[in-house]
């Protein structure tokens, strides 16, 4: 038997505009899903056969990374599904990472390139910033160019994104969970058709790509006012972008009076919010009070690693 876990993660700055060739920032998250696999006599998921619509990024895991005999694969996750704190790619690098490791090839850049090809086969549309960062943990900064911390570059078509390794003060981090599940594929579509018809919106996916970057530079200070400066006006562009949602407002201005700043995270449309605080507590009480799920995270947290 083979079994691996990967991390969830937060984006800081920078999400739908990184699969469009800007920057974004995030960082892993002590939120885990884990995966372990051994050879059976049918192909099953959590004891059931597994159904490829059910099952898609296991699926696409193993048409990716498995030519062996039929595999059971089972998997635990502290991820709620659909909350935007990237469930669905730590499936994914856990998954192959079990299939890697059966296998005897298990080196993490391979890993994140294999990961981002099954998130790309799943969701038609996506950036390698979630998976590389499951991959990889600590802090991953994706960019169009190559920089200090370079760790690996993946490409689709014309599209390039080089993964580097971003350190991570200490900081603290609520994330509100709406409650609202919204799947990512859509809605990095309904980004592209709204980019299609609207050449304006070019300009806040610009402006987004330097916020990322003075973020990374605000990071290095750990510069808490600036980041959270940074993180309302990147929230304010992505509800341009037309991925918010009005309980996600909510929950971001819920969080002003104890909270630097905060943002959506992730695709949006529902999912969650984060806030940058150095009061956990009254920004977890401030965000119930809301209607929204509380859930304290730690960030920096150890990517992908093989489990007994
Ligand atoms: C989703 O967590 C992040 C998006 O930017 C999609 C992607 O990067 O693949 C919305």
């Amino acid at each position: 038997m083979a079994a691996c876990s990967a991390p969830g993660k937060i984006i800081l700055f920078g999400e739908h505009a990184v699969v469009f060739g800007k920057p974004a920032l995030a960082l892993a998250i002590d939120l885990r899903v884990r995966a372990s696999l051994s050879v059976s006599d049918q192909y099953a998921v959590n004891g059931h056969p597994m159904r490829p619509k059910l099952h898609s990024y296991i699926s696409a895991a193993l048409d990716e990374t498995w030519n062996g005999p039929p595999v059971r694969i089972s998997t635990w996750s502290s991820i709620p599904s659909g909350s935007g704190l990237g469930s669905s790619a730590a499936v994914t690098v856990s998954s192959v990472g079990a299939m890697l490791t059966e296998k005897g090839e298990c080196d993490v850049a391979t890993l994140a390139k294999k990961a981002f090809e099954v998130e790309f086969r799943v969701q038609k549309r996506a950036s390698p910033t979630d998976t590389s960062t499951s991959a990889h943990g600590k802090g991953v900064l994706v960019s169009p160019e190559q920089g200090d911390g370079f760790l690996w570059r993946i490409s689709k078509g014309q599209q390039v994104w080089n993964v580097h390794h971003c350190e991570v003060p200490d900081l603290k981090f609520v994330v509100g969970y709406t409650g609202v599940r919204a799947a990512t594929g859509p809605l990095v579509d309904s980004v592209r058709v709204l980019l299609d018809a609207d050449k304006d919106r070019r300009e806040d996916l610009d402006r987004i790509g330097d916020i990322v970057l003075q973020g990374v530079d605000a990071v290095r200070r750990a510069d808490k006012p600036a980041l959270g400066r940074l993180m309302l006006e990147n929230h304010g562009l992505l509800n341009n972008l037309g991925v918010g949602h009005p309980m996600l407002d909510k929950l971001v201005a819920a969080c002003e009076e104890s909270a630097y700043g905060a943002k959506l995270t992730g695709a949006g449309g529902g999912g969650s919010m984060i806030a940058l605080t150095d009061d956990p507590e009254r920004t977890s009480a401030a965000i119930r009070r809301a209607g929204g799920k509380a859930i304290v995270v730690s960030v920096g947290c150890e990517g992908a690693r093989l489990e007994s």
